[in-house]
């Protein structure tokens, strides 16, 4: 009778053994056990091989890092300090309500108005400058993001690409004393401008909220909070207010911004303030700019 409960004591020791032995190599946490029960999938081996680099990676892209297929980790620096999750914590496209429900307080339905692109242009400033970090001061619905986002997707290589897009969304001078005329709808709420919401609809429409980010705040402002976050873009648009004062003061605030070898450019050089502004502005950095087309361009 001893014998047996011995026996019994020695079988259930066994089984806790291996219990214990399955239990740790199931443990997600645990990628690097040698288990006998389990062959290691694929997202083991792509957490162990970004833990030991022991893979040969792609070549990344500018600023990105070995961060790529952890599924809740950045997937590079820049994302880091600039991607969606770091300005704002959460998905926004995701978590936006369309409907009365919803922060818009209306259905809202694609509106993608924009002011004027010169498609072929723009392509060709996209095609110098190879951004893989863009920063657009003015976004307004959001059709010259989409055009450049759709332009990046397709011609930049790498997961890392992202445009910040830099607005109040409360509109131009022109908005304001041309109300709701030529596209210059504000979905006014009580007087007070929604239409961020149309902007954030019409990416989610697009299909490019991997790589938009808004940042809705006044294009001087955007400038520093880029510099505390230590982050140089590749191009910067100027394209929000468009009066003499404020074109000069977006210029003079993202020039020390974008990276060396960069550049600014904007749009409506046709325009006579915005002009005067720009030639000033390059005369105050001592840096020259060039025209093309609808755009004027400052390289730094
Ligand atoms: C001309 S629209 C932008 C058009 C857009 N780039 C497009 O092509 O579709 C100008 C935008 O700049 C924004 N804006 C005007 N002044 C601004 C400022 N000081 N800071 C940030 N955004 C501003 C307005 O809210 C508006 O959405």
């Amino acid at each position: 009778m001893a014998n047996l409960f011995q026996l019994l004591c020695v079988f259930e020791a066994l089984l806790i053994a291996i219990f214990m032995m399955y239990y740790k190599c199931v443990d997600p946490i645990r990628v690097d056990c040698i288990c006998p029960f389990k062959k290691p999938s694929l997202s083991d081996l792509s957490v162990y091989q970004n833990k030991s680099n022991a893979i040969a990676q792609k070549p990344l892209a500018k600023g990105a890092s070995v961060y790529q297929s952890k599924p809740n980790e950045y997937k590079c620096q820049l994302e880091k300090a600039v991607g969606l999750r770091a300005i704002h914590g959460s998905n926004i496209y995701t978590d936006f309500v369309n409907g009365n429900d919803g922060p818009a307080n209306r259905h809202v339905y694609s509106d993608l108005v924009g002011w004027g692109i010169d498609y072929n242009t723009l392509h060709e400033i996209l095609e110098r400058f190879q951004p893989n970090f863009v920063v657009e001061v003015g976004s307004w619905k959001g059709l010259s993001a989409v055009t450049m986002a759709n332009w990046m997707l397709k011609h930049i290589k790498g997961d890392c690409k992202i445009i910040v897009c830099v607005d109040t969304w409360l509109g131009t001078t022109k908005a304001w004393l041309e109300p709701e005329q030529n596209g210059n709808t504000l979905y006014r709420k009580a007087g007070y401008p929604s239409v961020y919401y149309q902007f954030l609809f019409n990416v989610i429409s697009a299909k490019v909220t991997d790589i938009v980010v808004p940042l809705p705040l006044p294009g001087t402002m955007g400038a520093i909070f880029m510099q505390k976050k230590n982050a140089a873009p590749d191009l910067i648009f100027i394209d929000g207010c468009h009066d003499y004062a404020c074109v000069l003061e977006d210029i003079r605030a993202w020039y020390p911004v974008v990276r060396i070898n960069g550049a600014l450019f904007g749009d409506d050089v046709d325009r006579k303030e915005v002009l005067d502004a720009v030639k000033e502005a390059a005369r105050s950095l001592d840096a020259t700019f060039t025209i093309h087309g609808r755009y004027w361009l400052l390289v730094k």
